[in-house]
């Protein structure tokens, strides 16, 4: 039986507790929150969210606060925020999201330990100096970090995003084997997954390690390639006993792309057959390119889409759910180049709008968890 790390409550870390704005109610819904829908079902629903939004935001906050069991830092988690100097720490955007946590009994995942993005300038320099240098890099990092958030975060993403893209994908340059080009995979070799978990299981023998991946869900020749690459590589770590214990699965989701769930939930049942928990980490949804002529049917094919993916995931024994982001306005998929539209037309991925109106998609997710 993989060992099973103990998920508390948001502990006491050692944080000055500051009222949350207490807005009006963004909306009526009489339901309650997700969140509340959500737990009799032993289910969770959470959000991504930013301290810089949440801190200027009351209703914002106070929908966050209604809607959210889990929360995840959208950026205080990472390399930029936490070390953006060698071994200077700041905790405290990080230190922000768990104080808003605290306030709403909350509890919060970390995100991430080791990602190729998020870098802070010095970093793929430092890595590239040697191999020794790297591993030490990386241990002071992870025992840091791990070392100040203990009480507060019981789960991380401990590497982000680390299998190959199958040919015809995003990664720049050869792959090595099943691993994306990395400076991390550069600098410590095709071992510096298992090196970043090792060490995060003996800094925290709790803690639940999570190896979260993307573009993993789709019905498509190349994410099945991927989804194998992502099983060939858990095997491997698996078979020499590194610690792990569950899988993250992104669920950006892409309406061009074709889902069925057949193929999806053979892969969650898979990874749960390794002994392995599998969560939804940060659903979203790009529109198609071209649009339904009206918003009320652009919601109503983001939600059917979204529906069919997260009853997938459901159904192949993920519990967790979280979104990247309640509302539209705020939301990557408006301010990354990579993946805003080009129409002028606003995505409408998330479960609010962007005046933090609840669409259709919030309301799939009512039913959901209803069920
Ligand atoms: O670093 C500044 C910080 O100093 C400042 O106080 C703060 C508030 O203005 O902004 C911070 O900057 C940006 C941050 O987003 C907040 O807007 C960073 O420059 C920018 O790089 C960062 O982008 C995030 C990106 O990951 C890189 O970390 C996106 O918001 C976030 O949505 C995106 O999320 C990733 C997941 O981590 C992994 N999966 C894919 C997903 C989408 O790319």
């Amino acid at each position: 039986m993989r060992r099973r790390a103990l998920l508390g409550l948001a502990g006491t870390l050692p944080l000055g507790c500051t009222a949350v704005a207490q807005g009006p109610d963004p909306g009526d819904n009489a339901s309650g929150g997700l969140r509340d829908l959500a737990r009799p079902r032993g289910l969770t629903f959470g959000t991504a969210v930013r301290s810089d939004k949440l801190a200027v935001g009351p209703t914002l906050s106070a929908l966050v606060a209604r809607e959210a069991e889990l929360l995840v830092p959208e950026w205080e988690g990472k390399w930029d925020a936490l070390q953006p100097q060698r071994g200077r720490f700041d905790f405290e955007p990080l230190r922000a999201v768990l104080r808003l946590a605290q306030a709403n009994r909350q509890r919060v995942r970390g995100h991430a330990l080791l990602w190729h993005e998020a870098m802070p300038p010095w970093l793929a320099p430092a890595l590239a100096e040697g191999q020794s240098q790297a591993q030490q890099i990386l241990e002071t990092h992870i025992t840091t970090v791990l070392g100040e958030t203990r009480a507060a975060i019981r789960d991380w993403d401990v590497v982000n995003e680390v299998i190959s893209a199958p040919p015809g994908g995003d990664n720049p340059g050869p792959a090595n084997g099943d691993l994306r080009p990395s400076p991390w995979l550069s600098a410590l070799g095709p071992g510096y997954i298992e090196r970043a978990l090792r060490l995060a299981r003996q800094a925290d023998p709790t803690l639940r390690l999570t190896m979260n991946e993307f573009a993993v869900y789709a019905d498509t020749p190349w994410a099945q390639a991927k989804r194998e690459g992502l099983l060939r590589v858990v095997r491997g770590l698996l078979d020499r006993n590194c610690p792990l214990d569950a899988i993250g699965i992104q669920g950006h989701l892409q309406m061009r792309e074709p889902f069925r769930p057949e193929p999806f939930v053979q892969f969650l049942t898979t990874l749960r057959g390794m002994g392995l928990s599998v969560l939804i980490t940060e659903m979203d949804v790009r529109e198609p390119d071209v649009l339904a002529p009206t918003l009320a049917a652009r919601d109503a094919a983001v939600a059917e889409y979204a529906g069919a993916f997260l009853q997938a995931a459901r159904d192949g024994g993920a519990r967790t759910f979280l979104v990247w982001g309640l509302t539209d306005r705020d939301s990557w998929l408006l301010s990354d180049p990579g993946v805003a539209r080009h129409d002028g037309q606003t995505t409408r991925g998330h479960p609010y709008d962007s005046e933090l109106r609840p669409k259709a998609l919030q309301a799939r997710l009512a039913q959901f968890f209803s069920a």
